[in-house]
């Protein structure tokens, strides 16, 4: 008798971002197979008789490859377990859920994705950025700033010409080359950006810039995203006020809202 695979959301973090359909399933499925940036305060949810694995790339062991997760999965649901493939944000996003998908069909196993707050939502939210405005913004891009090898990158010289919200997931620390690439797209050298890390947890940071200072950005832990665009001068308003659309000379770290984050700023002008 074959078992079930549920790819589930897992939400940027804060675990009361979960929706109740993956909150139930993790209190009873048999086993959770989870990627490393699945937040401790989602894992801590897993109860201590479920068996549950990181099957991610981090934690200083070696990576499992994507075709053992996938064997993996059509195993033990194959044996007739009920398993949770539980990914940070949405599955469908940036989670290589479409692999996993291919091989559970190929393998006639039964599947069923449960959506999760992508981070980009999770992070816009808790900074107070509204990725699309009606004056400012009428379309969304997520994309990666890391592609798979042999891909090249988007051209985001695309995206710098129209009214866009640019999500960068996957950013990398290089702030001065995604500065400079930025600028090479075609991005106005005063438009506002905001790198965010560690979204919606207590841990969140902050930093509010601009494309040509990005470079000045602080070493932040990941994960983190990249959200450019005018949109950005909306960031935090109602939590932090003080400022905020005033040049300042050096970056100041301010409390922000209830999470207690921390953001910091460089100068621009709105
Ligand atoms: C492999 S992708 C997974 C994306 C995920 N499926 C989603 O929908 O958010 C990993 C990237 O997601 C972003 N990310 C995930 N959780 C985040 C968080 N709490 N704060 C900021 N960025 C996050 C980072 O850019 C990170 O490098």
């Amino acid at each position: 008798m074959n078992g079930k695979v549920y790819l589930v959301g897992a939400g940027p973090g804060d675990p009361d971002l979960l929706t109740l359909k993956a909150l139930r399933l993790l209190r009873s499925v048999d086993v959770v197979l989870y990627d490393d940036l699945v937040a401790p305060e989602i894992l801590q949810l897993i109860p201590a008789t479920t068996r549950a694995q990181n099957v991610g790339k981090r934690c200083g062991a070696k990576s499992m490859r994507q075709a053992e997760i996938n064997f993996l999965l059509v195993t033990l649901a194959g044996s007739g377990l009920r398993v949770m493939r539980l990914k940070s944000g949405d599955p469908l996003i940036f989670g290589r859920a479409g692999e996993e998908i291919e091989a559970l069909r190929k393998s006639n196993i039964e599947h069923e994705i449960v959506p999760g707050i992508t981070s980009a939502l999770g992070a816009a939210a808790s900074v107070g950025i509204p990725l699309t405005h009606r004056e400012m913004a009428s379309t969304l891009v997520l994309t990666t700033g890391q592609r798979a090898p042999g891909h090249e990158d988007l051209d985001w010289a695309r995206i710098a010409s129209s009214e866009a919200t640019l999500v960068i997931y996957m950013p990398g620390h290089d702030y001065a080359g995604l500065s400079a690439r930025l600028v090479a797209a075609g991005f106005a050298a005063e438009t506002p950006c905001a790198l965010i890390s560690q979204a919606t947890t207590s841990r969140q940071r902050v930093h509010i810039s601009t494309v040509s200072l990005l470079h000045r950005a602080p070493f932040v832990a990941t994960p983190t995203l990249l959200v450019v665009g005018d949109v950005v001068k909306f960031a935090d308003r109602m939590a932090w006020d003080e400022g905020f659309f005033s040049p300042i000379n050096e970056l100041k770290t301010v409390a922000s809202g209830a999470l207690a984050g921390t953001v910091t700023h460089e100068e621009f002008s709105a």
